[in-house]
């Protein structure tokens, strides 16, 4: 399974977006145009997080959170906030399934993450329940079509990264989005008219709190 605390101690990480890139900020901004601009947005597994800082820098009047279970992506990502001055971007250590912080949000963004973490029901209950009534959890999950799709694609070091999806051990379906949240779930990638994604082997709903 993937060691993320020794990929990022490597110093030798790009600072990425793992699904999409930059233009997953503007994809946020589209979401906000629908919901309004947050109070506060925490992104959960943020890694470098090129979201949460494009969104801080844009916003300096949303309180932007980053959590991650890697100290290192999470003392950088810190470092870096300060350097350029950001006091609204804040980060600490922070884990699924379940989240320690006592925290609530107005959103809740997990993308990217899910993919490496056991007991998926577990921890979207956990997101859900760190969203603010009236807020909104984004989610991203591996599903069957991911499974598939990364059987094809992916070898080598690649696949022991992804174990637990090619194994299908933390699959999971829109159906257990709702199950769980006990909420309706809509596409997150038509809500904000994304193409490359929308019916892809990456699956993002967003739901209401
Ligand atoms: C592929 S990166 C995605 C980073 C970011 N969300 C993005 O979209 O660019 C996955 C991140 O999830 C973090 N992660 C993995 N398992 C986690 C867990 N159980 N709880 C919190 N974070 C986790 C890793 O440390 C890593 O930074």
């Amino acid at each position: 399974m993937m060691d993320w605390e020794r990929f990022y101690r490597r110093a030798d990480y790009d600072r990425c977006a793992y699904i999409g890139g930059e233009r997953m900020a503007d994809l946020a901004e589209r979401f906000f145009e629908w919901r309004g601009v947050p109070d506060d947005f925490a992104s959960v597994g943020c890694g470098p997080a090129v979201v949460p800082f494009l969104l801080a820098e844009r916003h300096p009047e949303t309180e932007v959170f980053g959590f991650d279970l890697s100290e290192t992506v999470v003392r950088d990502n810190a470092e870096k906030a300060d350097v350029q001055g950001l006091d609204n971007l804040h980060f600490a250590v922070d884990s699924l399934p379940g989240l320690d912080t006592d925290q609530k949000f107005d959103v809740v963004y997990c993308v990217a993450t899910l993919y490496f973490v056991e007991e998926p029901r577990r921890a979207i209950e956990s997101l859900y329940s760190h969203v603010r009534d009236g807020g909104h959890l984004v989610l991203n999950y591996p599903n069957e079509t991911s499974r598939k799709q990364f059987d094809r694609e992916f070898e080598g070091r690649k696949r022991e990264s992804f174990e637990l999806v090619l194994t299908g051990a933390n699959l999971i379906s829109e159906d257990v989005v709702r199950e769980v949240t006990g909420a309706e779930t809509r596409n997150y990638w038509e809500l904000v008219e994304d193409e490359e994604f929308v019916d892809s082997a990456t699956p993002c709903v967003v739901v209401e709190k």
